[in-house]
């Protein structure tokens, strides 16, 4: 492998992933005057951004006039079970109206109230209905606006380009290396500033919400650049996942629906969530039917909230009981019902993507039948550690932003939050990236020749075995052992499956050229995959306790001593070394409004 073989860009600024946060980002370091590059393992526009589908949460106050920053910040906390990074959740909470504002300038069409204004719906967690959304595809319209405006600031835009490698010297980011799927040639990215926005590690999962990119790349790369993770334990099983027909199995179902009146029922035809409220939230939420059904009529009094809006790690844990306990449906699920509670012309007006997504994967018509839905891996709260005011992580001139930056959610994320989350803290490390730029310090060719060569030795590997089935082996790992409940056993068996699967995963063999080869990707995407497995796993046997989406069998109750400790995974010679490091406390006024309420 030759260094002419070598296409090299010069950059201020990278910005690896093209979701809501890599494209906020990139569009606030253009705005700065940087020369950017914004680089996308898929086609631009394809990002799980738009599996956020029900809305992006800002105390606008539209719908509620009571909301305010004070409450939305307080839920926050409350859903990540105090574990959050209290000034990134404060910032959240201060900056997101005006983001959802600025979007709407930049041409967002949300839904609107009778009077005119950006409507808001009610979502899991949230006191007052906070979530801005266009029907059940603000995701989609979000990355629709970003990509108009970032086409229009003039980004450099390399489209199908997966990076393999970040370059580090004296402790300073200096450049990437990736190669373009399509033609299987290497590209290199000189740069002062990268960010990383790659989104999350769902595919390390059998049962998931995301797409086949979400291999955990931007964790992975910072891993090896010396950067440092955190809260790699705290993975979001979202609670509506479809169940059936196998083939569609994980793929979203909104919680928009909840929002909006759907209610879950056993086999049994049991409304079972009242039965399963947490200490923590008694006196917020309805306690009969009648209360939730007021609610949802239009009486809004904010602590007569239906069950089902209770925190997704509470009503994930809710269904898996009841199936576990033998009221689950045939196929594995329970029954989320809209049709009872909603008019048709209500429901395709309001949900009209999950109207065609059942009418079409499932042969369901959700206007009169119930959805057979159960837990799917969507999100996780771990990732880079980063300020709070700029997204830089402990590599300086390495930003993160979006899923793959820590801290913000804690032990579980509010839905809606990560939209408004990526446009938040988008903007900050675009910003903070462009203040980076200069001319970066430079590294020998060798290394990326190198780098070059350990990409493609699975070519070398003549009949290797295929790395389908070690991501295949590696899924079921993660399912069987690094689920919504695990233990210690559970987790020591994954890590030394995980330690054979790496040797597998060196061993992989494919043939073929290098023009769009999957198999080759795969065996590239594996090992990202084995490091946030371990990470997770890691991270979930060291905290001894439950908190959030973390559920430990052997550990059920929450421990308050460890409530604000947070498991930082740093790499160390070949070895994944792991601590424990306190958060600073929430300053008094903080703590009191938490406590108190705002
Ligand atoms: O259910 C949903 O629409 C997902 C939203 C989110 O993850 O924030």
């Amino acid at each position: 492998m030759a260094a002419s073989d070598l296409r090299t860009h010069h950059y201020d600024v990278v910005v690896i992933g093209a979701g809501g946060a890599g494209l906020r980002a990139a569009i606030e370091a253009s705005a700065q005057q940087a020369k950017v590059a914004l680089v996308c393992k898929s086609l631009l526009g394809k990002a799980h951004t738009v599996m956020a589908e029900g809305g992006a949460a800002a105390a606008l106050g539209n719908v509620m006039g009571e909301d305010n920053w004070r409450v939305h910040f307080r839920d926050t906390m409350r859903g990540g079970k105090m574990h959050n990074n209290w000034r990134m959740a404060q910032i959240h909470a201060q900056e997101a109206p005006d983001r959802i504002r600025e979007l709407e300038a930049w041409g967002a069409l949300f839904d609107r109230t009778p009077d005119g204004r950006i409507n808001q719906r009610p979502f899991g967690g949230h006191t007052y209905s906070r979530l801005a959304h266009v029907g059940d595809r603000t995701g989609l319209e979000m990355i629709r606006v970003l990509q108009d405006k970032g086409v229009h600031a003039g980004l450099d835009v390399h489209m199908e380009c997966t990076i393999v490698r970040l370059f580090v010297v004296g402790g300073r980011v200096a450049g990437a290396l990736g190669y373009f799927r399509e033609t299987g040639r290497f590209v290199l990215f000189r740069a002062g500033a990268i960010v990383l926005a790659t989104g999350g590690i769902g595919k390390a999962w059998q049962i998931t919400s995301n797409s086949w990119e979400y291999t955990g790349d931007g964790h992975a790369l910072a891993y090896e650049a010396g950067a440092e993770l955190i809260d790699m334990e705290f993975v979001q099983f979202h609670p509506t996942g479809m169940v059936w027909p196998p083939g569609v199995r994980g793929i979203l179902v909104t919680e928009g629906v909840r929002g909006e009146g759907g209610v879950l029922k056993n086999a049994a035809g049991e409304r079972f969530m009242f039965r399963y409220m947490p200490e923590m939230f008694k006196g917020d939420f309805a306690e009969s039917e009648a209360e939730a059904d007021a609610w949802v009529k239009g009486e809004r009094k904010k602590n007569r909230r239906p069950p089902e809006l209770l925190t997704r790690d509470v009503v994930s844990k809710a269904i898996t009981r009841e199936i576990a306990e033998g009221r689950g449906t045939p196929h594995g699920g329970v029954f989320l019902d809209i049709a009872s509670k909603q008019s048709p012309e209500y429901i395709k007006q309001k949900l009209p993507s999950m109207y065609h997504q059942f009418k079409e994967l499932a042969h369901i018509d959700i206007t009169k039948d119930a959805m057979e839905i159960g837990p799917t891996t969507h999100y996780v709260m771990g990732g880079v550690k980063v300020d709070a005011e700029t997204q830089e992580s402990t590599v300086s001139g390495l930003f993160a932003v979006g899923e793959v930056g820590g801290g913000m959610h804690g032990a579980n994320r509010l839905g809606g939050n990560s939209l408004s989350d990526l446009l938040v803290f988008g903007r900050r490390a675009g910003l903070h990236a462009a203040a980076k730029r200069g001319p970066p310090p430079s590294f020998p060719d060798a290394e990326v020749e190198a780098t070059m060569r350990d990409a493609l030795a699975p070519f070398e590997h003549e009949g290797g075995e295929n790395p389908f089935g070690v991501q295949a082996a590696l899924q079921a790992v993660m399912q069987r052992n690094a689920g919504i409940i695990r233990d210690q056993k559970g987790l020591e068996t994954a890590l030394s499956e995980l330690e054979g699967l790496k040797g597998r995963a060196r061993k992989v063999g494919i043939t073929g050229s290098r023009e769009y080869n999957p198999g080759w990707h795969t065996a590239i995407d594996l090992r990202s995959l084995l490091i946030v497995s371990e990470a997770t796993a890691r991270a979930a046997l060291e905290r001894t306790e439950s908190r959030g989406a973390h559920t430990r069998s052997d550990y059920p109750d929450s421990d308050e001593r460890q409530a604000r400790e947070q498991i930082v995974i740093k790499k160390e010679g070949d070895r994944m070394a792991v601590r424990r490091e306190a958060q600073p406390p929430l300053p008094a006024d903080l703590m009191k409004l938490v406590k108190e309420g705002a």
